[in-house]
């Protein structure tokens, strides 16, 4: 099992796509472990994009995620940190592939939505950053044993 960061950006939440996206990944089979509406503070959204200061869309960026309140999730699964790069798709929309979160919803590489985790090691990096310990919850939903085979969980 690994988890793995999703944030819902501004631009989801102010456009009323929050429903549509967590539902895709909710009947994925995904488990929801933490969840919460926040608006992102300056220095927190410096710490996230740290690998990205200095690029030409880094100030842009950070205007972006803090101008307005993101949902912020952490998603436990087999694989996690793929399959939910895989669901969410490519960075630009208009390139992004059909059937993927940003190919379907987007036309922007700026404005794409959904944040992912691209590595099991930013996973555990930035799940520090933006959940406390305790806000995580450690349980199994009932449906996961039709989810996965025992096979799968080895
Ligand atoms: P993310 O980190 O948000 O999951 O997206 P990503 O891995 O697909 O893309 P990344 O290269 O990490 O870029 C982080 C975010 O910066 C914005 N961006 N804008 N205008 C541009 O060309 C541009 N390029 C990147 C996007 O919001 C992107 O998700
Ligand atoms: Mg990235």
């Amino acid at each position: 099992m690994e988890t793995t960061l999703i944030i819902l950006k501004p631009d989801a939440v102010q456009r009323g796509l929050m429903g549509q996206i967590i539902d895709r990944l909710e009947r994925k089979g995904l488990r929801f472990v933490g969840l919460k509406l926040m608006q992102v503070p300056r220095d927190l959204a410096e710490r996230h994009y740290a690998e990205h200061k200095g690029k030409p869309f880094y100030d842009g960026l950070i205007k972006f995620i803090t101008t307005s309140p993101v949902l912020v999730m952490a998603i436990r699964g087999v694989d996690a940190v793929a399959v939910c790069r895989n669901l969410i798709g490519a960075t630009n929309g208009r390139k992004a592939a059909a059937g993927t979160i940003r190919g379907d919803f987007g036309m922007s590489a700026a404005f794409n939505m959904v944040h992912g985790s691209d590595s099991a090691a930013s996973a555990q990096r930035e799940l520090a950053l933006w959940f406390k310990p305790e806000e995580l919850h450690d349980f199994t939903p009932a449906r996961e044993g039709w989810v996965y085979d025992p096979s799968d969980l080895k």
